[in-house]
């Protein structure tokens, strides 16, 4: 069996649902995590899904997928724009890392258009809602063994 595919989440994700959901879709980070389970399950994979508000927690979380996880799916939420450090921390990573956003950064505020995370991930899912999420597992689970 191989090792999991780590899929982390960032700030206010845990409000997934209730937060702007004309952005970010009606669904909630456990309906996003049941589909992202089911996806790897039919892929023949598993998932470490788990969300932070915390910076600190999440690099930890990057730094122990450096030894436990076959790919990293990340969606950073705000601390993609801002966090140096977490950049810092994925770019000690050898695996595949998938930047996944649930809608279109790139479309959207003008600090929104750039994310450190970008400069360390091999690729890019967004503006697909909930679905990015299961897209980017399905990147992810073909990128590495
Ligand atoms: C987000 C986009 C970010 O700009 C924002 O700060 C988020 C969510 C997304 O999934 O679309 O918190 O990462």
């Amino acid at each position: 069996m191989s090792k999991p595919i780590y899929v982390l989440s960032g700030p206010n994700l845990n409000l997934l649902g209730v937060r702007e959901p004309e952005i970010y879709g009606k669904q909630t980070l456990d309906d996003v995590r049941a589909a992202c389970e089911a996806r790897a399950a039919a892929l023949g994979r598993q998932i470490v899904f788990r969300q932070t508000n915390h910076e600190g927690e999440l690099i930890d979380w990057v730094q122990e997928a450096r030894e436990a996880a076959s790919a990293l799916v990340i969606n950073p939420a705000g601390y993609g724009h801002t966090s140096v450090a977490l950049l810092d921390a994925l770019k000690m990573l050898a695996i595949p890392i998938v930047e996944c956003h649930l809608s279109n950064p790139a479309s959207r505020e003008e600090f929104r258009r750039h994310t450190y995370v970008s400069l360390a991930a091999t690729g890019l899912v967004s503006g697909f809602g909930a679905k990015s999420y299961e897209l980017a597992v399905e990147a992810a689970a073909g990128l590495s063994a």
